[in-house]
């Protein structure tokens, strides 16, 4: 941990964990990776410096996050909302009306897979512009093709390794659009020509998702783990949908395969169900504050039997508390 990042040991590090994460991804030779500090949440600022060169841009408004990347981007030049379900406490994916994208935006800046609601984009939505998508809660966990995006970003906290670096994956012509008197931390050009590593990379979590790509690569890659996703998700909706207790407000088809969200309808029982959950070791299972309820995140590393225990967890409470 305390190996300078331009030693020979780590410079090899840092390379084997690009080459896995192209070879993963697929990313073509044509886009840049990008390994940064600040995590998500910086990007939704560094984003709009960076590309929104004619002051304008299109999002998607899909739940707190992207929220919070519009609020952001309302700092750096006009904000056009294409979508939202805001009204509808973002239980779907909306779909856009051709007509209310702008042909002459910077980007149209979407958010794949929405954590707190339990939401995600099925299909990519077919743009002009480049798209740009916030995958902190789903990298890795099916398969994308890189060549539908300008730039994807995710941190690392999920799917990829403990907090600290953050991915962008950006197509080399985008990079030209970076003003040359951007504070050069903040210049995707800047830290594309150094290699990102203008200064001390967060050398550890690098390390971390090496061992984790690595990991996933022997797994058999991201289709087989998009198949493990795809089950365990599965079970879980089944249960609840089938349940007389425990519910799922989101349009079927636009189901997160990592985030599922559920209640009984009842904020006391939920306290209850939460409470009797950890102490048979079901942890973290407490919905954002923003919605309530419970909501399991079953990212790449939660095995089947994790989500099979929970779902007997579940049948047991609600005969107890019927
Ligand atoms: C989809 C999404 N975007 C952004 C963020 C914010 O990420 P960070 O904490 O890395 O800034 C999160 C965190 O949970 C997220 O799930």
């Amino acid at each position: 941990m305390e190996m300078s990042h331009r030693s020979k040991v780590f410079v090899e590090i840092a390379a084997e964990m690009e080459a896995l994460m192209r070879e993963l991804m697929g990313i073509p030779a044509n886009y840049k990776v990008l390994y940064l500090q600040g995590g998500a949440s910086m990007q939704f600022a560094q984003i709009p410096m960076n590309l929104m060169v004619s002051k304008k841009a299109d999002y998607l408004d899909t739940g707190e996050f992207a929220s919070k990347a519009i609020g952001e981007a309302e700092k750096f030049g006009t904000v056009n909302i294409v979508a939202s379900s805001k009204e509808d406490k973002y239980t779907y994916i909306p779909d856009i009306d051709p007509e209310n994208l702008d042909a002459s935006a910077d980007y149209l800046h979407m958010t794949t897979n929405n954590t707190i609601f339990g939401t995600r984009h099925a299909a990519v939505p077919k743009v002009s512009v480049p798209l740009v998508s916030d995958m902190s809660s789903c990298i890795l966990s099916e398969v994308y093709d890189v060549n539908d995006y300008g730039l994807i970003y995710a941190g690392a906290q999920k799917n990829i390794a403990p907090a600290g670096v953050t991915f962008v994956i950006i197509r080399e012509d985008l990079l030209a659009r970076s003003a040359d008197d951007l504070p050069y931390m903040f210049s995707y050009k800047t830290l594309a020509k150094n290699e990102s590593m203008i200064n001390t990379p967060p050398c550890y979590s690098m390390y971390m998702a090496k061992l984790v790509f690595e990991w996933l690569k022997d797994f058999g890659g991201v289709a087989a783990i998009q198949k493990v996703n795809e089950e365990k998700a599965q079970i879980l909706y089944d249960h609840v949908d089938n349940s007389k207790l425990f519910s799922n407000p989101v349009r079927v088809a636009d189901r997160s395969i990592m985030n599922v969200p559920f209640v009984t309808g009842n904020e006391e029982l939920d306290s209850k169900f939460i409470k009797e959950a950890e102490k048979a070791g079901f942890v973290n299972l407490k919905g954002h504050r923003i919605v309530g309820g419970m909501r399991a995140s079953i990212y790449n590393a939660m095995p089947s039997q994790g989500v099979k225990a929970l779902v007997e967890f579940m049948k047991i409470f609600e005969v107890e508390n019927k």
